[in-house]
């Protein structure tokens, strides 16, 4: 007896169906009847190398020169696509500036799609006292290869986390992380709407104006608004970015905030936003080490532990951990800088450090057994600290 079976679907997925099967089949008939015996040699070992690669060797394709003190670099490399990333996320940096090995973060301003053409843009501001900063806008020219790990970072949109309407604020060059998501938008790699408040001093002091304004005009799920701070200027919001413009241009009641600029900018947001009553899980920031509170620096030494050898540095009060490190020419894994990734993760053997309110991300296990993250942390002593 014969029994009729009803299957619900469309013609399209039988025919896909029959073209997938179709196709297993024949790669299964091509594959290697020897299984690679190298790790490197299967598929899914270069993907993910691909995605998640140790380092990457960059070459400065481009310089474009900006009048607020900055200037954009542009990375090109023989290995396209470049690891790829999510508009938010940073590219950590190794230099080698004099006996110092440093790392330092700068987010990464180009869309994602970019890295698929084997690009990167970043965008470096000169600022007082920066030690890379400095170097980097003195330095670095087109032509030069320079060394970057994987992108990295959480200030990403996440449609299960946050909500679909982001209101950025940005100060001066945090703007970075924001025109990525722009741009991300634009080319329908991300789906949320970005109101973007973007704070400067003057108008002279905003990046990246004319592109801003275009993704601005023709795409309607973005939304700039520019405050200057130390201007009259028409055509602009005065003053800070705080609660009441935030409400101003806020789409509606559900949005995320997500935070990216200097140190005066989170010190203000911090009695600014408390004033909107969301839940914290609807505020992210992009975090940079506020510093420690200004005080005379006192001098310290450190005793550096390093796989059996012993090495005492000289270290400051005003300067972190992972700074004196640097300066003292000791490579230490670093990515963050923030106290958030834990790459640069230490045991502290004796001494006190001082880790600033809001920058102690460590597990509670590493508090309880004395690690710490040098790159927020300040010394409050002579301190024996061992690595790796
Ligand atoms: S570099 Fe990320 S926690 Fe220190």
């Amino acid at each position: 007896m014969s029994k009729k079976f009803s299957v619900n679907g469309t013609f399209k997925d039988s025919v896909n169906t029959v073209k997938f099967l179709t196709e297993r089949k024949s790669f299964i008939n091509n594959a290697q009847a020897v299984l690679p015996t190298r790790t490197d040699d299967f598929g899914v070992n270069k993907v993910a190398k691909s995605i998640h690669p140790k380092e990457q060797k960059l070459v400065i394709s481009r310089i474009e020169e900006h009048k607020a003190l900055a200037k954009s670099y542009y990375f090109k490399s023989d290995v396209a696509p470049l690891a790829y990333f999510k508009a938010g996320q940073y590219l950590t940096f190794k230099l080698e500036i004099g006996n110092a090995v440093v790392t330092r973060s700068y987010s990464i301003a180009s869309s994602p799609a970019s890295a698929l053409r084997g690009e990167y843009q970043i965008t470096v501001k000169r600022i007082s006292d920066g030690f890379v900063s400095d170097y980097i806008l003195d330095n670095w020219h087109v032509g030069d290869e320079v060394t970057a790990y994987a992108p990295e970072g959480n200030m990403t949109y996440n449609p299960l986390r946050d909500a679909e309407n982001i209101v950025a604020i940005a100060g001066g060059s945090g703007i970075t992380p924001f025109l990525s998501l722009a741009r991300a938008i634009d080319q329908g790699d991300e789906d949320c709407t970005l109101t973007l408040l973007y704070g400067c001093r003057t108008s002279d002091e905003i990046l990246f104006k004319a592109e801003l304004d275009s993704l601005s005009e023709k795409n309607e799920k973005i939304n700039v608004i520019y405050v200057l701070s130390h201007s009259d200027e028409e055509g602009y919001e005065k003053g800070f970015v705080g609660a009441d413009i935030i409400k101003k241009y806020a789409p509606d009641e559900n949005y995320s905030i997500f935070v990216c600029g200097p140190g005066g900018l989170y010190k203000f947001l911090e009695t600014e936003l408390p004033k909107l009553q969301k839940e914290r899980k609807y505020i992210r920031f992009e975090v940079f080490s506020s510093g420690k509170k200004a005080e005379e620096a006192k001098e310290y030494s450190i005793k550096v532990i390093n796989r059996g050898t012993e090495t005492v540095i000289k270290a400051s009060s005003s300067e972190t951990v992972l700074c004196s490190f640097e300066r003292a020419g000791i490579e230490v894994p670093a990515r963050c800088h923030t106290g958030e990734c834990g790459f640069c993760r230490s045991k502290l053997v004796s001494g006190k450090v001082y880790i600033p309110e809001g920058e102690d991300k460590r597990r509670i296990a590493d508090m309880q057994f004395d690690f710490i993250h040098p790159c927020c942390s300040y010394p409050e002593g002579d301190l024996v600290i061992r690595i790796n």
